[in-house]
C-alpha cells in the first residue's frame, strides 16, 4: 500500500530560495513521539529569518534531503503523542500556535508539546501566526539591552531602533515608550517613518533616505546621549551610526536586513568601548525562567488584543506560490506580514 504523502517546502541546497527550495510530496509522519503534537497548518508566516536561514546557514545534507522550512504556524491539533494525550491539556481539534514550528511550510508539522500554545478564538489566524516569534524577540532584545546598559543610563539617554518599520522594531519602540526609555526610530523611507509615527503616538522616526538623517536623529535625541542601538539592518548602516553614539553604547544586533557583516571598525569599538551583543529568540527557551515565559505569552496575547495594528497582514499565498510569497516579503514598502496557507 502506498504511504500517505503531504506537500512541504524543502531545501536541498544552500543559496537563493529560487534555486534552493522546492515544493515536494513527502511521506507523512509516522507514529508520534510521546510528547509530540501533529498540527494541521492553517497559516505559516514567511519570516525574514527564514530567508536568512535558507541563504546562509550550513547543515544542508550533501544529498538532496528533507530540510523543511518555515518556523512558526497556527493550525489545529490533528493528533497527540501518548504522554501529552494523557495530560489532557491539549485535544484534537484545538486551535494552537507552534512556536517555533520547524518545517511549518507544509500541510502538517510535528511540534514538541512545550512549543504548542493554545490560542483563544478572539485572536485571528493572521495575528496568532506572527505573534510569538516577534514578541519574544522584542522582549529578548529588551533583556539584552538591560544586561548591557544600566537603568540610570537608559533613563537619561536615548536608544536608536533601526529597521523601525519591522514588526520587531515597532514592538521595541512601543516597549521603550511604555518603559520610560527615549526611543528614536530609524526607517528606510520617509513613507515608512511617517507610517510608524502615525501608528505609535509619541515616537520619533528618521529615514535614511533623507540625506540629513543624522542631524534628524541628533535633534530627536534632544541632547540625550545615545546609549543603545537595537539593530536588525547590520552592514554599513551600523558604521554610519558611530558619530551619533555615546561611549560605552550597547549595540544589540538581532538581524541582517541590509546584508553583510556588522560594519563596525575595530578601532571605533575599542576607542569608544562599545558593547556588541547578539540576541536570538531561541535563547528564550533556555534562559528565561518558566514564570517569565508564561508572563511573556500572556502579555503577547494582551498586546495583540489591545493593539492589533502592530501585527498586520499583507498577502497570503498557497504553498504552490511559495516563491511569490518570498518575493513579496522582500518588496520595499510592504506593510504587514506575508503568509503561506496550505489549504
Ligand atoms: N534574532 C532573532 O531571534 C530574530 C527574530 C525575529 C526577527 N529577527 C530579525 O528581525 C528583522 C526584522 O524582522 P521582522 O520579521 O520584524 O521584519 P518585517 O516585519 O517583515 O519587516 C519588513 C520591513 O523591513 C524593512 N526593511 C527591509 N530591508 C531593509 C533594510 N535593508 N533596511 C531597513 N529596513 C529594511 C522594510 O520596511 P520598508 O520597506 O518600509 O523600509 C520591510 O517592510 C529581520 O532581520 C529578522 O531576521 C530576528
Amino acid at each position: 500500500m502506498k504511504e500517505p504523502h503531504m506537500k512541504a517546502v524543502i531545501q536541498t541546497a544552500l543559496g537563493e530560495p529560487g534555486r534552493a527550495l522546492a515544493l515536494t510530496d513527502i511521506a507523512e509522519h509516522g507514529e508520534l513521539s510521546p510528547n509530540d503534537v501533529l498540527i494541521d497548518v492553517a497559516l505559516a508566516p514567511v519570516h525574514h529569518g527564514d530567508l536568512h536561514l535558507i541563504r546562509a546557514l550550513s547543515g544542508i545534507p550533501a544529498q538532496p534531503g528533507h530540510v523543511r522550512r518555515g518556523s512558526e504556524a497556527v493550525g489545529t491539533v490533528r493528533a497527540l503523542g501518548a504522554e501529552i494525550a494523557k495530560k489532557g491539556e491539549l485535544k484534537a481539534g484545538s486551535r494552537v500556535v507552534g512556536f517555533p514550528a520547524v518545517g511549518a511550510w507544509a500541510e502538517r508539522v510535528v511540534v514538541p508539546a512545550y512549543c504548542v500554545i493554545p490560542i483563544p478564538d478572539d485572536l485571528s489566524d493572521e495575528v496568532a501566526a506572527q505573534l510569538f516569534i516577534n514578541y519574544v524577540t522584542a522582549r529578548m532584545i529588551m533583556r539584552g539591552l538591560r544586561k548591557s546598559v544600566t537603568q540610570d543610563a537608559l533613563s537619561k539617554g536615548a536608544v536608536l531602533v533601526t529597521g523601525a518599520s519591522t514588526v520587531v522594531g515597532r514592538l521595541l519602540l512601543y516597549f521603550m515608550l511604555r518603559d520610560g526609555i527615549h526611543p528614536i526610530g530609524l526607517a528606510r523611507s520617509e513613507a515608512s517613518a511617517e507610517r510608524v509615527q502615525s501608528e505609535i503616538s509619541g515616537v520619533s522616526v528618521a529615514a535614511t533616505a533623507d540625506a540629513d538623517w543624522r542631524s534628524r536623529v541628533a535633534s530627536y535625541a534632544d541632547g540625550r546621549p545615545i546609549v543603545g542601538v537595537a539593530d536588525c539592518v547590520s552592514g554599513a548602516l551600523v558604521g554610519d551610526l558611530v558619530p551619533l553614539l555615546a561611549d560605552d553604547c550597547a549595540i544589540v544586533t538581532y538581524g541582517n536586513l541590509g546584508g553583510g557583516p556588522i560594519g563596525l571598525d575595530g578601532f571605533d569599538v575599542t576607542d569608544h568601548q562599545y558593547v556588541v551583543r547578539g540576541v536570538t529568540f531561541v535563547r528564550w527557551f533556555t534562559e528565561v525562567p518558566p514564570d517569565e515565559q508564561a508572563a511573556d505569552i500572556a502579555a503577547a496575547m494582551k498586546l495583540a488584543r489591545e493593539l492589533p495594528s502592530l501585527f498586520t497582514a499583507s498577502n497570503t499565498f498557497n504553498l504552490e506560490a511559495f516563491q511569490e510569497a518570498i518575493a513579496a516579503v522582500e518588496r520595499p514598502d510592504r506593510s504587514g506580514f506575508v503568509f503561506l496557507a496550505p489549504k
